[in-house]
């Protein structure tokens, strides 16, 4: 390709992982930066455990290096699987979807969960005051993940501000070897110290799992939203960056889609509050916002019967396949339905409500008893 217009492209499709624009061009992806399509590692995941319902349906679409995560759990070697979450306003059904994959990965495929709570970048990036991000970060987020079945026993969740000290080792090593010109390249032009660190800092905990200190992991996957990815290049970069002076290694990665907001405009957003449904919503509050959002239905009752629905478009479709409707069949089936005009918004709604009210009263539940151990989970910082 003419390189003037590839870099052209290349400007059309940076990804800013601060904004809550959502991506439409997947495809692009795709291409620019190397991702391949999650589907092509079905069979070979098949072999070891049932793929999970977000991979099954595309959801997770996307991934680098998964193939050889599979192959080393396969051969019983150290798989980590690491995310991280910055502690700002509500957990909600947009968070969840990441939670859920750690909980398949830990139960399903025994690979060792590591969370890093992103206070330091929620602190830089938010301007959120620091015990509001502490509290945040152990009683809305670290309790929802114990409920949402995290093994507390098993997962490994800490702070950024306050961990160990040959984390914090990396990142000032990892200062050294990137360079403004490179960052910008990335993250685009509005990049003061405080982004700069809080990216620095990402990178160590994608790679700590690497070092001896840490378990001395053979493959890291990184399961994230579509948004992060410049987080993860500059990851895979810094690795082979230090190949001769650290135990680093590339990390693998998954690509899952944003759910959409219910208002029907851009993803699902703590930013803008009748866009999610938060985890601790009281369940008529929730039902409210799913009875007043955005569908794919027709403008007219008659329109819809004759035309059906469209359900590609439609939160509250999404809101069924990612969370709510474990079965594939009974998906295939309500997809039909609203494709062929069977079933019209209102009725759908109905009974999407009634799955939303019977996942919250139990969520909550669980939540309850979570808030009572989670000071046990994890160590907040002094300050
Ligand atoms: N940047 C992520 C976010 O915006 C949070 C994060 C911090 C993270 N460290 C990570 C994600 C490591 C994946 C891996 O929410
Ligand atoms: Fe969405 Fe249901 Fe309406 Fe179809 S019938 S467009 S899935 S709300």
């Amino acid at each position: 390709m003419n390189s003037i217009i590839k870099v052209l492209l290349i400007v059309a499709v940076r990804i800013d992982p601060w904004s809550s624009e959502s991506i439409k061009e997947y495809g692009k992806l795709f291409e620019f930066f190397g991702i391949k399509p999650f589907k092509d590692v079905l069979p070979q995941l098949n072999r070891i455990a049932k793929p999970y319902r977000l991979m099954r349906r595309g959801i997770i679409f996307g991934h680098r290096d998964f193939d050889k995560a599979v192959e080393a759990l396969m051969k019983g070697k150290k798989v980590a699987i690491l995310t991280g979450l910055m502690p700002s306003g509500k957990m909600h059904f947009g968070h969840k979807m990441l939670i859920d994959q750690l909980v398949y990965y830990q139960k399903e495929l025994h690979a060792d969960v590591i969370v890093a709570i992103a206070d330091v970048e929620a602190y830089a990036v938010r301007k959120k005051s620091r015990s509001e991000l502490i509290k945040t970060a152990i009683y809305e987020y670290v309790a929802n993940y114990i409920a949402l079945g995290l093994d507390p026993e098993k997962t490994k969740i800490y702070f950024q501000s306050n961990y160990d000290v040959n984390y914090y080792r990396l990142i000032q090593l990892f200062s050294r070897k990137v360079t403004m010109a490179e960052l910008r390249a990335i993250y685009g032009e509005d990049l003061g110290p405080g982004k700069i660190v809080s990216v620095l800092t990402q990178a160590a905990d994608i790679l700590h799992p690497y070092l001896p200190e840490f378990g001395g992991y053979d493959v890291v996957v990184v399961p994230v939203g579509a948004d992060q990815d410049p987080h993860l290049r500059l990851a895979r970069d810094i690795a082979d960056r230090f190949s001769n002076e650290l135990p680093l290694k590339r990390p693998a990665s998954t690509y899952h889609r944003f759910m959409s907001g219910l208002t029907g405009t851009g993803k699902m957003s703590s930013s803008t509050p009748d866009s999610f449904i938060a985890l601790t919503d009281p369940p008529d509050v929730a039902v409210r916002k799913l009875m007043n959002a955005f569908t794919g239905g027709r403008p007219t009752a008659a329109e819809q019967r004759r035309l059906g629905g469209e359900p590609e478009k439609c939160p509250v479709y999404e809101l069924n396949a990612y969370h709510l409707i474990e079965d594939d069949s009974e998906l295939a089936e309500l997809y039909r339905r609203c494709k062929s005009g069977e079933i019209l918004c209102g009725k759908c709604k109905k009974e999407t409500a009634a799955r939303l009210k019977e996942f919250l009263i139990n969520h909550q539940e669980k939540l309850e008893s979570a808030k009572e151990i989670v000071k046990d989970v994890v160590e907040p910082p002094p300050f």
